[in-house]
């Protein structure tokens, strides 16, 4: 066919009237969904039932001519036969009206595709990266953000999105932990919740919200060395009380979809992991909606060493309870046949294909199969100020302030010279991350343009270094090994006849992300050969750190001032990042992850266990340590400064509690500096002796509190059952009498602390 796909044909004004020969019962709204979905199913033949569980990548510029060659023409072929339930990285309504128009019109009984998309951290607008988003904190900010962002893929024409992300990591070699929130399960959880409530919104009766999908289903954070797509082997403690809470959180905040992850777990891939996808997700946890597979990772269970062939990859994906294809074509090849050997049962493929029904008549798709299809509304919400207005507001929130002697921050807004250096400082690319499929390169405002909205000051900017060598892009191998030096001599210069250098140094938005493992953890090119220069002619550097995960900087905390963790935050970057310099915001965000000193620490978190060894308490060498760096981070879990200070006094907390009894911990905080601000205060509790050894911290509550300045506030957290037990290896969840040590303070290793015993 070569008519242009917009233009009905003849061709499709019969298919529409063999369509309307069907029975279209389910097309009643007034019916409950189970029915309609009965009434559905009943109509549809075997290959149509697989076709629903087939996704596609988009695959041709939808609105020309169709494809003539290749897999593209297949996968036209399959469109218009009703052989493909649901497309990816379609986007934009002219685009997505094109296909959705096919399925509708043209196949036998115009089931509607689900369109999906990676809207990671935004759309077009982007906010920060999760990583980034997660150091607020601020449970409101990120549902928020999560909404802005389905509101802009909603109005591209976007049903669904591949995200929250909520794979718990702790190993900064892995490029993707810029896309989770980090190394801790009670804060993933929490974020993960708020991701899943901004995406999908209370309902889908407006076209502003869209389905979420909770990924990596499971354990895909704990790629051995952090090297992506590498083996996970963990403990079964580690599985129950670290990798499934942020999911279950998920699941319990009404996720609709999860995708399952690459890695395999005991030996299996999780995409043919029946104890994961049937067992708990599907099994205990009661998950009815569907699950999708990653990007081609049924086909990869051949390469797993799993399974021989395609055939035998669709078999096992298809009973392990994967119930959608993305990209591996296996199932819409082999399925059938399959099922006619009687080598899969043919409920498997109903229940599949119900599950995937049933979160398209939820987004209301068989009500209006174009409600994400508005050009008016694309026009006006893609880019809006006030999406614009909220990416920033959520950008100011993630800033991380790590070090601020001298007081070098707030800078003053009039009088100062002011030496802005780094490639990166003028760079309105990197900034976006590598997550910005949805958004238009070089659109984030510079540190730089930031920087020139305050008029008071003297501003100039000497690159100094460039950071990347060539071009950069999506799928490119990176090269960041720059070793010119020219630029060096411009930028010391600059320092020396300024009161003040800011230095925008890290990585570059496309060195973290999926594929972009690292092993060197240090400011990459010669970016610390510049701080170092820079800081032999003025020391009073406020270092602004860009970056998709923990550096190590054990140069820099030692020597630099003022050191600020800006992350990539985005669209608005440059705007954020001034306003928290020139001190129109006071940062409050505390850190996600921990900061190793070096990459030889890694994996290095703050729920660790206390080892039979924690101490060196006979002055010797047996002890748990290394001989050539401290045991603890540069930067501990939920560290962040403020420009005002904080105290804490007063913990308080009961002896001794039965059963079951509410626990309540109160904490006095006071603002004792010169500014008003907004301090997350912690509580952590370390089970003391247990069944099974637990973590020396865990964080179980969190209050993110304004106080005015020498305002003081009190706080009063409630422990319960959910968060006084814990899983044992068979992942039974069990809460234990004992004592409870109970710590609260603004860091994970800044607490004050007090006890209680549990009858
Ligand atoms: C990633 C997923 C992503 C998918 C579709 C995969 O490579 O692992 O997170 O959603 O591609 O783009």
């Amino acid at each position: 066919m070569k008519t242009k796909l917009m233009i009905p044909g003849i061709f499709s004004l019969l298919t529409l009237t063999s369509m309307n020969a069907q029975n279209k019962a389910h097309l009643d709204k007034t019916k409950p969904i189970e029915t309609r979905i009965d009434l559905l199913m009943h109509e549809m033949t075997l290959e149509e039932k697989i076709g629903q569980m087939n996704q596609y990548n988009g695959f041709w510029d939808v609105t020309g001519p169709a494809p003539t060659g290749g897999s593209a023409e297949l996968k036209y072929e399959h469109l218009r036969k009703g052989y493909v339930g649901s497309m990816l990285s379609v986007r934009g309504v002219k685009n997505v009206r094109a296909v959705q128009k096919i399925a509708v019109e043209e196949t036998r009984l115009g089931i509607p595709l689900i369109i999906g998309f990676d809207v990671i951290h935004g759309y077009k607008t982007l906010s920060p990266i999760p990583l980034a988003e997660a150091a607020s904190w601020d449970m409101d900010a990120i549902k928020k953000s999560a909404a802005v962002a389905a509101d802009e893929a909603s109005a591209s024409g976007i049903a669904w999105t591949f995200g929250p992300m909520v794979d718990i990591s702790r190993d900064a070699r892995w490029g993707r932990v810029m896309e989770g929130a980090g190394e801790d399960p009670y804060l993933g959880s929490k974020v993960a919740e708020a991701r899943v409530k901004g995406f999908q919104g209370d309902n889908f009766a407006g076209n502003n919200h869209i389905a979420a999908c909770a990924k990596h289903f499971a354990a895909y954070g704990f790629a051995e060395a952090g090297r992506d797509y590498n083996t996970v082997d963990i403990s079964n403690s580690t599985l129950y009380n670290i990798v499934l809470p942020p999911f279950e959180a998920a699941k319990n905040a009404g996720v609709r979809t999860f995708m399952n992850s690459f890695n395999i777990l005991n030996g299996v891939p999780a995409t043919g992991n029946v104890f994961l996808q049937r067992d708990i997700l599907k099994g205990k946890w009661q998950f009815d909606g569907f699950v999708v597979s990653d990007w081609a990772s049924v086909k990869e269970m051949v390469s797993h060493g799993y399974a021989k062939d395609g055939a035998e990859a669709a078999m096992k994906a298809v009973i392990a309870g994967s119930d959608m294809d993305m990209e591996a074509h296996l199932y819409v090849e082999e399925l059938a046949k399959l099922v006619k050997e009687g080598r899969v049962d043919e409920k498997l493929i109903d229940d599949a294909v119900r599950r995937i029904l049933r979160v398209k008549f939820e987004l209301g798709l068989f009500d209006d199969p174009y409600k994400f299809c508005d050009e008016k509304r694309e026009k006006e919400v893609i880019g809006s100020k006030a999406n614009h207005d909220a990416v920033l507001d959520m950008a100011m929130k993630s800033i991380v302030l790590l070090k601020n002697e001298k007081q070098l921050l707030p800078l003053k807004k009039a009088g100062q010279k002011i030496a802005l250096i780094g490639a990166l400082a003028n760079d309105k690319n990197s900034p976006l991350g590598s997550w910005r499929l949805g958004s238009d390169d070089n659109t984030a405002v510079s540190v730089l343009e930031g920087m020139q909205e305050y008029k008071g000051n003297v501003l100039t900017y000497e690159k100094g270094t460039d950071l990347t060598v060539g071009k950069t892009a999506f799928i490119d191998e990176l090269k960041f090994n720059n070793t010119d030096t020219s630029g060096f001599e411009a930028a010391v210069k600059a320092a020396k006849t300024a009161d003040v250098v800011v230095m925008v140094l890290g990585e570059h938005g496309f060195q973290s992300g999926e594929g972009r493992s690292r092993t060197n953890l240090d400011l990459p090119g010669n970016q610390q050969a510049l701080l170092e220069a820079v800081y032999q002619a003025n020391p009073n550097i406020v270092l602004v750190l860009n970056n998709g995960r923990p550096l190590t900087i054990p140069w820099a905390a030692e020597h630099i001032p003022a050191i600020v963790e800006a992350w990539h935050l985005g669209t608005e970057t440059g705007n954020a990042v001034a306003k928290v310099l020139y001190g129109d915001y006071n940062p409050s965000g505390k850190l996600p992850m921990s900061f190793p000193r070096n990459v030889g620490q890694v994996p290095i978190y703050y729920n660790n266990y206390n080892t039979g060894r924690p101490v060196d308490s006979d002055n010797n060498v047996f002890w748990s340590h290394y001989s050539d760096v401290e045991k603890t981070p540069q930067y501990a879990f939920g560290f962040g400064l403020s420009y005002t200070t904080f105290a804490y006094k007063d913990l308080q907390v009961a002896k001794s509690y039965a059963k079951g009894e509410p626990v309540k911990v109160s904490i006095t905080v006071t603002n004792t500096g010169d500014y008003d601000g907004k301090e997350v205060v912690q509580l952590y509790i370390h089970d003391l002796a247990a069944s099974l050894a637990r973590p020396v911290k865990e964080l179980k509550s969190f209050e993110l509190t304004s106080l005015k300045k020498g305002e003081s506030g009190s706080i009063t957290f409630t422990l319960t059952d959910k968060e006084l037990g814990f899983y044992d290896n068979d992942g039974k969840f069990i809460v234990e009498p004992g004592v409870f040590k109970v710590m609260v303070g603004g860091s994970s290793d800044k607490t004050i602390d007090s006890a209680f015993e549990i009858k």
